[in-house]
């Protein structure tokens, strides 16, 4: 048990730590040219925000949250994820008195109890991005041309961008009739939680994960036929803008999200399996929920980094590799250790990448280190060589041997 992480949970190193890095570098170099900033927020939050932000009724808050007490008995909870943090954090902080839009990144934990498999852990990690004080569907598509870029960059080419409309307050309580009413038709076939939500929040019962209710909600009537004049209008210029900067799209009924506050658009990105890589949208009353004195729309998105990970290796996407070991510098004999180690450092403040040996090994031993970490080069520097500011290097790729100044060594790799 001691030497056992915790289901659902995943050690990062080695080259799922490389891929993460790279993906992290792609997400960053973009936020840049965009003029998004990053945020980091605390992992654990006020239990409250998240029932209040992403809503008692959903799967998130009712099943899957980390809640404890802490030591002065506050109710405490790990994120489950990182829109209702950002929202705070905006709040707390007045960015919203700031001139707007704010726009803002994010790579945080997220923490869910949900059943452990593929592509879905107790501890995931997301890259997400929150556009704040924008109701255009122009911050909409500044969201999904960067996915798309992202996607781009990283060599992946399955995800395709699907996109519905759940419209606003109104249009739900009109549509919530008319779910209401096809719901109780069928009330025996739902799950307990169902027909606990059907009262208090009928919209959850369409991402219920049981069988039987997913075979009712595919009959179910769909949000977008119940939109008003704004939120369809909203929806039309969205998929316009989409198409002007040809962005393919589907629309696809069936999409609610999981969270409750969402308002208007939805959106997801599907691998060829139809599994959700991507998952976001417009949640224009969130920031009022959470801070009445406030009204600000915002839209964001999280694409969970461990998914990205496996849909590179289901497409056959190779990285690019972690960057090799230019020069291993064998030490030979003790009185050489100190000038031979204040050469390596020599070296790596030049900006090469270098290792030594700190084990005190037999040259023949470290050159059979060298060629284990993949060194591009080696040399061999013992009293002799520092003596006559010279040593022979090796190239192990061809093998071959040339002798070369110690003092000008770094000039070769330039
Ligand atoms: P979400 O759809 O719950 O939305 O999660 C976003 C993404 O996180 C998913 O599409 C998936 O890639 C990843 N993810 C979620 N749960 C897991 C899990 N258990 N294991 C591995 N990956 C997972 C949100 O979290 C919203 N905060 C997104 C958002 C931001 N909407 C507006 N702004």
């Amino acid at each position: 048990m001691i030497t056992q992480r915790p289901k659902g949970t995943q050690d990062w190193y080695g080259l799922a730590m490389h891929k993460r890095n790279i993906i992290e570098g792609i997400a960053r170099k973009l936020c840049k040219t965009y003029h998004i900033k990053e945020i980091i927020t605390p992992v654990f939050e006020h239990t409250i925000l998240f029932q209040r932000g992403v809503g008692e009724t959903t799967d998130v808050v009712q099943k899957e949250m980390y809640t404890f007490d802490d030591k002065g008995n506050r109710s405490i909870t790990l994120k489950p994820e990182g829109t209702a943090g950002a929202v705070r954090a905006y709040l707390e902080n007045g960015l919203y008195a700031e001139s707007q839009p704010t726009k803002l990144f994010y790579f945080t934990q997220a923490f869910r109890y949900e059943k452990p498999q593929s592509g879905r852990l107790r501890q995931h990690h997301q890259f997400g991005i929150e556009f704040f004080g924008s109701g255009s569907p122009l911050a909409e598509v500044e969201l999904i041309t960067l996915l798309t870029e992202f996607m781009k960059e990283l060599g992946l080419k399955g995800a395709k961008l699907h996109i519905n409309s759940i419209g606003c307050g109104n249009c739900r309580k009109i549509y919530n009739e008319a779910l209401l009413q096809y719901l109780t038709q069928h009330e025996d076939q739902l799950c307990p939680t169902c027909k606990e939500r059907m009262q208090k929040n009928p919209l959850r019962i369409l991402d219920c994960k049981n069988d039987s209710c997913k075979i009712l909600i595919k009959d179910a009537p769909r949000t977008i036929e119940y939109l008003d004049d704004e939120c369809r209008d909203h929806f039309e210029e969205l998929k316009e803008l989409l198409t002007e900067m040809d962005i393919p799209f589907e629309v696809d009924t069936g999409i609610v999200r999981g969270l409750d506050y969402y308002t208007k658009t939805v959106f997801e990105f599907v691998n060829a399996e139809g599994f959700t890589l991507c998952g976001g949208g417009r949640y224009d009353n969130l920031v009022h929920e959470i801070d009445e004195k406030q009204n600000i729309p915002a839209v964001g998105f999280g694409f969970g980094i461990e998914r990205i990970i496996n849909e590179l290796e289901a497409e056959g996407v190779e990285l690019e590799a972690e960057p090799a070991v230019d020069l291993y510098v064998g030490i030979l004999g003790k009185k050489a250790k100190a000038s031979a180690y204040q050469f390596v450092q020599r070296l790596r403040k030049a900006g090469l990448i270098v290792e030594t040996d700190y084990l005190d090994r037999s040259v023949k031993a470290q050159m059979k280190y060298a060629n284990k970490i993949g060194a591009k080069n080696t040399v061999i520097i013992g009293e002799d060589e520092l003596l006559q500011n010279k040593a022979k290097l090796k190239n192990m790729e061809t093998g071959e041997q040339t002798e070369v100044p110690l003092d000008q060594i770094e000039k070769l790799f330039l």
